[in-house]
């Protein structure tokens, strides 16, 4: 998977204390005459310290809603093709073929090594087990996860109540998919530097209640290149997402972030802006049907980490093709396409 957005997450506690240490052990191991030569290291120590305390919060405020999802008879097929769609590439394991998790190919190894979780039912080691639903709701509408720590990865602030609810609804139901098991990919560990770099770049948002879902098809189409994540990695960077307000991400839908394929290969995102040159401006609607759900363009086979969206329906992969003429046209020649 690529996601580079893990740059935003942050479990800064562990990184203060770091440095508390680092100054303890720096100040206890040079002998005193040393110590005058040695003050701006102190100096500098104390006033990073600070900075990274100033700009960072390490636990944000939970919710202590009540709020509890209802069923309803096509919330559970809906909600397991919302999983599918937005959630599967990260947290979907080929090889336990269930929600167990895996890990993120796309961090540098100098940020840390960073696993989805698991979402199975496994008392022990899957994430949800432990979640109320108004918990999920809110880690998905503010980062924020149940225990105060800032998550970007799930970040969706505009998200319909009604597919969290059916998203909850499939989280909770018996498919084999989500059977416990407590096999886990691995768990998450940040260098300092990671901790750091993340700390400094990480927000959540402010949580918003009663957001409903649009109907008129161009609207449809910016909402589920949004909730699914198009722009996530079809603009310039994984820095530059703009969640709350995704059009105003740089480079939205013009591509060329280099992601992270199969086997390390590096893929770079398509130009999806409706540029006749660069872009996809000469496709019709069959063929961009034909791109999302299977994974072929007009010219080629399209490669991983692009999605098949199998789950996609005609009409929403529509609503996208609609939405996406009214994009402003950028001309953004992307390499190898
Ligand atoms: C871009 C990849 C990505 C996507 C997409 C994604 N997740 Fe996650 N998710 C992660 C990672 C990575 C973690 C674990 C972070 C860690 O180890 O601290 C995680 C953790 C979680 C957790 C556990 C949080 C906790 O307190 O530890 C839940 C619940 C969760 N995800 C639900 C979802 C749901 C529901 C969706 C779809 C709506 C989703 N995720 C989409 C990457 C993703
Ligand atoms: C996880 C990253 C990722 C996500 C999410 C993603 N894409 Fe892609 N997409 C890619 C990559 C990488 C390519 C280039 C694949 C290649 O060249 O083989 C691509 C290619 C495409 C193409 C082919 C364009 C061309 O070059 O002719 C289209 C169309 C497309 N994506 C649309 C979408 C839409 C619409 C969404 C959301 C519903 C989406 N993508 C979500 C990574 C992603």
């Amino acid at each position: 998977m690529n996601m580079l957005y893990l740059f935003k997450y942050i479990r800064l506690d562990e990184s203060l204390q770091n440095i508390y240490v680092y100054s303890d052990v720096l100040m206890n191991n040079i002998p005193s005459d040393a110590m005058k030569k040695y003050q701006w290291i102190f100096a500098i120590t104390i006033m990073v310290a600070l900075i990274i305390f100033i700009s960072c919060k390490t636990r944000f405020d939970t919710t202590k809603a009540t709020y509890k999802a209802t069923s309803s008879s096509q919330a559970f097929e809906h909600g397991k093709n919302l999983v599918y769609t937005i959630c599967a590439g990260c947290h979907y394991n080929r090889p336990t073929n269930k929600f167990t998790g895996n890990p993120i190919e796309d961090v540098p190894g100098i940020a840390g090594k960073v696993y989805s979780a698991n979402l199975t039912h496994s008392k022990t080691h899957g994430a949800t087990a432990s979640y109320s639903d108004a918990e999920i709701k809110y880690l998905l509408r503010t980062g924020i996860s149940r225990n105060g720590r800032f998550l970007a990865y799930m970040l969706r602030p505009n998200m319909a109540d009604e597919d969290i609810n059916d998203i909850i609804i499939y989280l909770r139901s018996d498919d084999p998919a989500l059977a416990a098991d407590n096999r886990i990919a691995g768990t998450t560990h940040f260098t300092l530097i990671g901790k750091i770099y993340m700390g400094t770049t990480a927000k959540p948002v402010p949580f918003k209640d009663g957001i409903t879902k649009p109907s008129d098809p161009i609207a449809l189409g910016y909402y589920l290149v949004d909730n699914i994540g198009c722009f996530h990695c079809h603009s310039k960077s994984v820095a530059a997402i703009n969640a709350e307000y995704p059009n105003q991400t740089k480079g939205y839908l013009a591509g060329g972030f280099k992601l992270k394929g199969p086997q390390g290969i590096k893929v770079t995102a398509s130009n999806i802006t409706p540029d006749k040159q660069t872009g996809i401006g000469n496709y019709t609607p069959e063929q961009f049907r034909k791109a999302l759900k299977n994974g072929e363009a007009p010219d080629r086979k399209l490669h991983p980490p692009m999605p098949k969206f199998q789950r996609l329906s005609d009409n929403e992969a529509d609503a996208i093709y609609a939405y996406l003429q009214t994009v402003p046209p950028k001309y953004h020649k992307v390499e190898g396409h």
